[in-house]
Parts: C-alpha cells; structure tokens; sequence
C-alpha cells in the first residue's frame, strides 16, 4: 500500500483542525508541514509555535520539510514542536553533516532534501547517516505546480542507490504528485508520496487520501 504525506500547504488555513481530522481519517501516514521562511524559497507560511499548536490535535507523524536558510538555527525549535521527521535541504545548510547529526541527537529521523538541480552525488558521503532522502520534483515554494519530468531518472537513480546499498532510507518525493501520476512515481521506487493541492483542493478529500493510498 502506499504511504501518503498529506501537504497542510494547500489545506485551508481558517478550517485546520478539521481538515486534519479529514486526511487522517483518510488514513494519512505523515502530515506534510512546509515551512518556508521567505529567502531561502520565494514565500512564507508558518513556524514551530503553530506547528506546536497543530501537535495538539492529531496523532499522525509530523514530516516537517525545512525550506529556510540555515535550518540548524531552529532544529531545536521543531523538535519541541513535535516533529518526527526533520527534513533539511542540502542546498540550505554550510555542514550538512553537523545538521544531520544534530537531529538525531534529539532522537528524530533526519532526512535531506534536494532541489531538482542538485545531484544526488551531493549526498553520497552522508547516506549511511540519514533516514530519508526527500526528491523535489518542482522548484520548492509553491503548491499546485506540475511535476518536473526528469525527475525520473533522479528517483530511480536513487532507488538503486538505496537497494545497492542496502540503505535504511525512505525514499520520499515531493512536488506534482497527483492522482493520475502517483503510480508511476511509485514504480520507480519512491516509497512515500507527498500530496498537497491534489488532496485538499479534492471535492471529498477523506476519500481522495483513500484513493492515494489503494494505488
Ligand atoms: C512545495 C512543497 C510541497 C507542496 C506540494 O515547495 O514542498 O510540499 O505542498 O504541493 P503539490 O502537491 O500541490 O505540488
Ligand atoms: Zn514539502
């Protein structure tokens, strides 16, 4: 079965708890939390005091996907939040090692994100210390923009990677997943589908994570 990361990104904002409950009654793995600090990516949503908030009404996993400059400032911040994972870009932070390390040390998962133009040989002295590698398949900073094609090669070429290697990494992808594309991404070996516009823009979006998650 697939496992979905419903994006809060596209959710509508005056209505959160409720559309909380709705993805997790859809069966939702993680909850997709983007924070983004307005340089690092071209916009702005939210931090760790609402992300604390947000703690208190559900149960799901928190993936907590950092698109600001120099996370290692506030990991500390997002792990009293309540994050479960804590994703970092490789793009965004000078010792990517340090950062890594610095979040396990709190006894969360750690993952690392890559733009579409960052290559995956970027990451290749790191693998044997992350839990997950999250491959952007659109410029980060939006929602409801189209998958970036090419990306296929990257996920694959980092499914491989992973079985060769015998890694204990989740192979997570982001940007464009859609109903009509989810599949395929997930015969190239992304092992978790992070959704945002395609959920909650749905008429029925209890059901639409039900549909995701049959593929
Ligand atoms: C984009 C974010 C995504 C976004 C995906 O920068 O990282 O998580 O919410 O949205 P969709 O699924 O609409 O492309
Ligand atoms: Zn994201």
């Amino acid at each position: 079965m697939a496992k979905i990361a419903p994006s809060l990104l596209s959710a509508d904002f005056a209505d959160l708890k409720n559309e909380i409950k709705k993805v997790e009654n859809g069966g939702a793995d993680y909850l997709h939390l983007d924070v983004m600090d307005g340089i690092y990516v071209p916009n702005i949503t939210f931090g760790a005091p609402v992300i604390k908030k947000i703690r208190r009404v559900t149960n799901i996993p928190f993936d907590v996907h950092l698109m600001i400059d120099r996370p290692e400032r506030f990991i500390r911040d997002f792990v009293e939040a309540g994050a479960d994972i804590i994703t970092v870009h490789q793009e965004a932070t000078i010792h990517l090692h340090r950062t890594i390390q610095e979040i396990k040390s709190y006894g969360k998962l750690a993952g690392v994100s890559l733009n579409p133009a960052t290559p995956i040989e970027s990451i290749e002295y790191i693998l044997d210390d992350i839990d997950l590698v999250l491959i952007m398949t659109v410029n980060p900073g939006f929602g409801g923009q189209s998958f970036i094609g090419q990306m296929d090669r990257k996920i694959k070429s980092m499914r491989r990677i992973i079985d060769e290697r015998n890694l204990d990494i989740i192979l997570e992808v982001d940007g464009g997943v859609k109903l009509n594309n989810a599949k395929d991404i997930l015969n190239w070996g992304a092992d978790l589908l992070v959704v945002g516009s395609d959920i909650f823009n749905s008429e029925n979006i209890e059901n639409r994570v039900k549909e995701f998650k049959r593929l």
